[in-house]
């Protein structure tokens, strides 16, 4: 479970046998990478087009040039997938 947790994106995600799913990080903490990245890690609502998901970490595009906003993708000045 620690390598999922480290996972900055929310890509990797588990859930417990019992049913229980990850416990966000509170209070909801935001930083921003040296190449753009905008990390997050909370009770996030994260509004896509199709649709809102709950997460618990994610990895915004903040250069705007991503194709799956408000995800980062990796195609602008970042360079790297998250
Ligand atoms: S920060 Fe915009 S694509 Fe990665």
């Amino acid at each position: 479970m620690e390598i999922v947790r480290r996972c900055t994106s929310g890509a990797l995600r588990y859930r417990m046998a019992n049913g229980q799913t990850e416990n966000p990080v509170r209070p909801t903490a935001v930083a921003r990478t040296d190449s753009g990245q905008i990390l997050v890690r909370g009770d996030l609502r994260v509004e896509t087009a199709t649709g809102p998901r709950q997460e618990t970490r994610a990895t915004l595009c903040g250069c705007g040039t991503s194709a799956n906003t408000p995800y980062c993708d990796g195609s602008g000045p970042c360079g790297s997938r998250p």
